[in-house]
This record gives structure tokens, C-alpha cells and sequence, in this order.
């Protein structure tokens, strides 16, 4: 049985489940796995879900992390942090997919996550209050150790991370000719990215209520505080 292509799934679409405040355009996603492999079946994972996102109606980027250098080994204007940067910024939801390597999520997942600042470029957070939806590929039995972190790191992030997740067992039998075989795992992927589009589409248009925080209005306050007690000395 050939795999569930795209044009085939069945038809959900992002505007069926939009909230009343969405701004109506394509869910903008970014896609980042861990893997510079040249077979590299995390990046075929994550190239599944790109596949139903566009199905669903989104429109879909990825960075290539071929060439990103070391956090910190090198100015932020560096050609592939910048690159990596504004794909964020353009973001409004991300699929990571890792490798899973000796139990963790890989150094080359991580280091591109900790090329993403908290704080606003701009006066925009490039991760706060967006959507995330993680998945993983191990080489062994079925595991969830990379998943598991890169959940802590997308509550690190402030980002939305769906419930659902994507972890496939003995990858390496999993994919032929670049594409995924049919089978559970194939249909959990498509779950995951259909609970991603529907969480993106849900908060998107209210996501500035969202990340609202009472610490953060009390430091507004002390700043304001202090520049105009400043401007009265
Ligand atoms: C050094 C090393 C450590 C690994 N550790 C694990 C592991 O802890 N758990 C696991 O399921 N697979 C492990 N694997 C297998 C990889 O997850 C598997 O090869 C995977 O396909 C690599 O991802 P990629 O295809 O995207 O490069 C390890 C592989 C290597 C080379």
C-alpha cells in the first residue's frame, strides 16, 4: 500500500478551526531537526510532517543546520545564526526532530535552539507564546528521552508545546527512498501535525493575551518608575 500522500488525507484545514481573532493566513511553520546525516531520518520525519502541513494549508520553511557554528563561538550576525533568526521570527509554530544519541536529543538540536534568543530581536520574542510540536527518532527500541527534554526546553522557550508528540522505533526500517512506509507511526505524525495547525490556529490571534505576565507589568512599572524619578532628580 503506497503511503498516505498529501492531496489525499482527509480534508481537515486550518480555517476550519481558527478562532475568531485569527488573522487568517497560511499557519506559518518552522521545521528544525537534528541531524547534518546525509540519510538522515529525522530530517525525513520532519520533511512527513511538512508534507501534512501543507495538506492542511500552512505554508512550511526549514533551516538546514549544515554550517551553524558552536552558541557563542561567533557574533549573532554570523550568516546562519541570522539566517536561523529571522526563519523564528517569520515563525508562528515549529516542529523539532531529533535524533535520539546516548538517551538525549543531539548537540547539533540543542545548539540551534540555543541560538534563539528568549529575549525580543526587535521588540519580538522569536519563540514566546508559538506553538511547538516535537518528535524523535531512535535507532532502537522505542524511547522518549529526546522528546522528554525537548519539552522542558519548548516550557524554557515559553512556547506552546501540543500534548501529542511523534517518537518512531528502529527508524532505519522505517523509511524507503526518502519517504516514510505506511504504518502506526506514519499515522501518528499526521496526528501530531494536525493538533499543531489546530493549537496554532486556536492561540495565534490572541497570543499577545497569552504571554501576558503580572511579574513582567510589575518590572514595566519599576523601570517607568525609576526613568521618571530619575528625569525629576
Ligand atoms: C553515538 C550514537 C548514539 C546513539 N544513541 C542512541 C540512543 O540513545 N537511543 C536510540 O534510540 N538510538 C541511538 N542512536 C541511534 C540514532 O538515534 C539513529 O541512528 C538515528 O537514525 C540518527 O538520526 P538521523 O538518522 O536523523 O541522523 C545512536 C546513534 C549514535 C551514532
Amino acid at each position: 500500500m503506497p503511503n498516505l500522500q498529501a492531496d489525499l488525507l482527509p480534508a481537515i484545514h486550518y480555517g476550519d478551526f481558527a478562532s475568531p481573532d485569527d488573522p487568517g493566513h497560511p499557519p506559518k511553520i518552522l521545521l528544525l531537526y537534528g541531524s547534518l546525516r546525509e540519510e538522515s531520518f529525522s530530517r525525513m520525519a520532519a520533511e512527513e510532517g511538512a508534507r501534512v502541513l501543507r495538506a492542511l494549508g500552512c505554508e512550511t520553511k526549514f533551516f538546514d543546520p549544515r554550517g551553524l557554528p558552536q552558541p557563542d563561538s561567533c557574533d549573532a550576525d554570523h550568516d546562519k545564526v541570522a539566517e536561523l533568526r529571522e526563519l523564528a521570527l517569520w515563525s508562528e509554530g515549529m516542529v523539532w526532530s531529533s535524533p535520539e544519541r546516548h538517551g538525549a536529543m543531539t548537540g547539533i538540536m540543542k545548539s540551534q535552539i540555543d541560538w534563539i534568543p528568549l529575549s525580543a530581536i526587535g521588540g519580538i520574542r522569536p519563540t514566546q507564546g508559538k506553538t511547538l510540536a516535537i518528535m524523535q527518532v531512535c535507532g532502537g527500541s522505542q524511547s522518549f528521552n529526546a522528546v522528554n527534554q525537548m519539552r522542558i526546553l519548548g516550557r524554557w522557550m515559553r512556547m506552546i508545546t501540543i500534548p501529542n508528540q511523534s517518537s518512531v522505533a528502529k527508524a532505519w526500517l522505517e523509511f524507503e527512498n526518502g519517504r516514510m512506509k505506511p504504518s502506526s507511526y506514519y499515522n501518528r505524525i499526521v496526528d501530531v501535525m494536525e493538533e499543531l495547525v489546530r493549537f496554532t490556529v486556536m492561540t495565534r490571534g490572541r497570543k499577545d493575551a497569552l504571554v501576558d505576565r503580572y511579574s513582567e507589568r510589575v518590572e514595566t512599572a519599576e523601570e517607568v518608575h525609576k526613568r521618571v524619578s530619575l528625569k525629576q532628580i
